[in-house]
């Protein structure tokens, strides 16, 4: 005779807000940042992150989410043509930001190789689309992070602490506006 076996949810799967990282990355450091976020994110009470890549998203997640934090590699001093394409394209259906907390973050190779210009112009898009955008900048003191976190190819690891403190500071006005 056959057994049903069911899948046993986490609380955090069950009761807590949702908050998506998504990303394109093609040699992996703007992923290993995205997963650096999640650390920080799934550190605050009340919150279970995930991260996606722009190419595998799970739509049910990252629709219900109530945060979307965006992170790119730059490329010539914007961000990829994949992320642009896929903002232009796929971002409102597949995501969605209207009223969501909206965060971006970036990697790059040089120092002021253009991560800055790449967070503004998904930034423009967060607005367009209806997003609220939160970094938290100097408010919480050292470290201050302007629009979002960047971490240096190939020593993402070194921004560790960066990203988690930001994707915490960012769950934490997640649950201030949303509750847990
Ligand atoms: C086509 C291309 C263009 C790039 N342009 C820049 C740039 O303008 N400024 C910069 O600092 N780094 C630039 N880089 C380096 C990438 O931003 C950096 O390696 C990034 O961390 C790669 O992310 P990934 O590992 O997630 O793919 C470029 C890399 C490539 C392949």
């Amino acid at each position: 005779m056959p057994t049903t076996s069911f899948r046993t949810f986490t609380e955090k799967e069950v009761n807590n807000q949702k908050i998506a990282v998504v990303f394109d990355s093609k040699t992996g450091g703007t992923q290993r940042a995205g997963e650096f976020i999640a650390e920080g994110l799934n550190s605050v009470d009340g919150v279970e992150a995930r991260t996606f890549n722009i190419e595998k998203i799970d739509t049910e997640f990252a629709n219900e989410a109530k945060g979307v934090i965006l992170g790119t590699p730059t490329y010539m001093a914007s961000l990829t043509a994949d992320m642009k394409v896929w903002l232009d394209k796929h971002a409102v259906t597949e995501v969605g930001f209207v009223g969501k907390l909206c965060g971006v973050f970036a990697t790059e190779g040089y120092i002021h190789g253009g991560a800055d210009l790449a967070m503004s112009t998904i930034i423009d898009h967060m607005l367009v689309f209806g997003g609220m955008v939160y970094s938290a900048g100097g408010s919480k003191g050292s470290p201050t992070i302007h629009l979002g976190p960047v971490a240096l190819s190939p020593n993402v690891d070194d921004y560790k602490e960066l990203c988690e403190v930001y994707g915490k500071r960012f769950a934490e006005q997640a649950v201030a506006i949303f509750g847990k």
